[in-house]
């Protein structure tokens, strides 16, 4: 078992990875001093898969558990859910010190975590998320929220969890595919800063991309370790995004304008970004910032992990182009793109052409 801690201003917020690490967690609330009431966010298909182990964590002792289940998927990360848990939190009398746990991946953490945020102004909230995309990012430094119809994640609040509980098991029954969604922001650690990462997943490549974690624990415990560690890094250096947080959109510009060009349906979140990835590195070497080599190195280990690198003819480079504006990136009408210099190393450029942008998105199509 490892222990990260990511640190705010106001306290810190401990990342637990390993095997069995929820039989921790009645020891943390107690010591956090919590209320006896626990809702339990989820949704039927991870209750089905993971409910028993989690609820045999609270076997001996005196919580009264609420299970809250929300429909799966993306299409229900609303306001209108949100409301569903209010609603319950309401009804069965939670007070401030009571407890909301969220149990899934990314839209079930960022929609407990954005209840708990405004419930009561803020009520304790842990995080114990069950897919690779929640693991190494989601559930770690405190962005909350929901969709809206214009757009993605625009409305939220920045509210951090007591601690993040990463159960390495619950990987084992995680679809391939979403296998790979969480591997994009992994290879993205690597490329933006951890060059030990990047070389691991370099030589571990072939493994890797089985996408089979149950085989391989002891791989992807490293991996998930180094992923957790520099988002924590990160966000306590930078927990509201003013500066180095921004270094984790690399490959999200490009990757959101092809999401919301392709409504959301053709591309997973992960395979968007290394799409934004592949073609963010084609900006920095357009734009001299990086030489041929390292493009070639980092999008040579996308393709041997399996990841798309031709964008489908049916998403047009004018649709990207039009849903990179709904960005919440997009600062005085400017689109930043963070662009690697160096493998490790990356810049924030703002006066990027779109003519320039235009044309690495077209590549994708070649
Ligand atoms: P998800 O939460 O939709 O989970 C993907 C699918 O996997 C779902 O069908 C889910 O039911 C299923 N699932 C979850 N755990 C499982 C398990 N152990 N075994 C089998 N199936 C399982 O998707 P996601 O990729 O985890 O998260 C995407 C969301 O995260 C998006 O809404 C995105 O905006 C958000 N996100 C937030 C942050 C942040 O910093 N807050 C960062 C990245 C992404
Ligand atoms: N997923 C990007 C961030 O948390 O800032």
């Amino acid at each position: 078992m490892k222990t990260i801690n990511l640190k705010t201003k106001q306290q810190n917020h401990p990342i637990h990875i390993g095997e069995n690490v929820l039989t921790m967690l009645p020891g943390i609330l107690e010591t956090a001093k919590t209320g006896q009431k626990i809702a339990i966010v989820s949704n039927q298909t991870i209750w089905e898969l993971h409910g028993e182990t989690l609820l045999a964590t609270f076997a001996e002792s005196d919580y009264t558990l609420h299970i809250i289940l929300i429909p799966d998927g993306e299409s229900y990360k609303t306001m209108d859910t949100v409301q569903t848990i209010l609603d319950t939190l309401i009804e069965k009398h939670f007070e401030r010190k009571d407890v909301l746990l969220a149990f899934g991946g990314g839209v079930i953490g960022d929609m407990a975590g954005f209840a708990a945020a405004i419930y009561l102004r803020g009520i304790p909230f842990v995080q114990i998320p069950t897919t690779l995309l929640a693991q190494v990012d989601a559930a770690i430094g405190g962005k909350t929220g929901v969709n809206h119809p214009s757009g993605k994640n625009l409305i939220g609040a920045f509210y951090q969890p007591i601690c993040t509980l990463v159960e390495l098991s619950f990987l084992d029954t995680l679809p391939k595919k979403e296998v790979l969604c969480g591997l994009a922001e992994v290879v993205k650690y690597g490329i933006i800063g951890n060059t030990g990462l990047f070389k691991y997943l370099e030589t571990h490549s072939e493994k890797i991309a089985t996408l089979n974690i149950k085989d391989h624990h002891r791989l992807w415990e490293y991996i998930i370790r180094w992923s957790c560690g520099d988002k924590a890094t990160i966000v306590s250096a930078d927990e509201r995004e003013a500066g180095l947080r921004e270094n984790l959109n690399f490959g999200h510009t490009i990757g959101h304008g092809i999401e919301s060009a392709s409504h959301y349906t053709l591309y997973s979140h992960g395979e968007a970004v290394a799409l934004g990835m592949k073609a963010a590195l084609e900006l920095a070497e357009t734009g001299r910032l990086l030489d041929k080599k390292s493009t070639k190195r980092m999008t040579s280990l996308l393709k041997k992990l399996g990841f798309k690198t031709k964008l489908d003819s049916s998403v047009t480079t004018e649709a990207v182009i039009e849903g990179m504006r709904t960005d919440k990136k997009i600062r005085n009408g400017k689109l930043r793109f963070i662009l690697p210099t160096a493998l490790g190393t990356v810049v924030t450029i703002d006066d990027v052409t779109m003519d320039d942008v235009r044309i690495a998105v077209d590549n994708l199509h070649a």
